[in-house]
């Protein structure tokens, strides 16, 4: 059972999707969530388990840092802790309810945390890969405290118009993603934690 409130934020995140194909949600979470989730990403990194992000899936696995140059961590459901899992139940919770008002047909999800260096960017791509077109909707959940104009590192999405999406401590993005969108270039320590909601594997 979802309480109300929670499904409010779901329905105001849907109704968003359905019309502009992107959503911008400022008040997803917590306070708490998003204090311990910024712990846990900054932890993370300093033990060093973060790895240099590619592009492409499996067989075309390509390092290419000038075209995306973030670094990642991927969530493992067994090896998360507390705050993570609550995450995790939350997106399972929002993909029973896209599923059940929009048949959207997710079956699972993926998410990583994304942590992007001064003077690192990704270029305009789609996150649907060619030979693989499970992912149906891309989220992120921006990490980045006290963010301000000219540090840069918004993300772009390009629809009928051209978005620009500020990437605010606790706004949560989603969007198609069949959309075409971009990091633009990052002039501070730019963290995320990204995800697919996807149809199979
Ligand atoms: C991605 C991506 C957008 C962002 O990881 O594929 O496009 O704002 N991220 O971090
Ligand atoms: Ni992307």
């Amino acid at each position: 059972m979802i309480d109300f409130e929670v499904k409010t934020r779901f329905e105001f995140a849907i109704d968003q999707l359905i019309q502009q194909g992107y959503a911008i949600v400022d008040q997803w979470l917590s306070a708490d969530m998003l204090k311990e989730l910024s712990a846990a990403i900054n932890e993370r990194y300093d033990l060093a388990l973060f790895s240099e992000a590619k592009i492409g899936n499996d067989k075309d696995l390509l390092l290419n840092t000038s075209i995306r140059g973030d670094k990642i961590f991927w969530l493992d459901q067994q090896l998360a802790i507390p705050v993570e899992k609550e995450f995790l139940c939350i997106m399972d919770d929002f993909s029973d309810y896209l599923n059940y008002t929009c048949f959207a047909g997710i079956k699972l999800h993926e998410f990583h945390y994304a942590v992007y260096q001064p003077g690192t960017r990704y270029a305009r791509h789609k996150d649907q890969f060619r030979s693989n077109d499970s992912r149906k909707y891309s989220m992120v959940l921006y990490l980045n405290e006290g963010w301000q104009q000219g540090d840069g590192g918004e993300l772009m999405i390009y629809t009928n118009e051209d978005v620009k999406v500020e990437p605010l401590f606790g706004r949560l993005v989603f969007f198609r993603s069949e959309l075409e969108h971009e990091v633009l270039l990052s002039n501070f320590e730019r963290k995320s934690l990204t995800g697919w909601l996807k149809d199979h594997i």
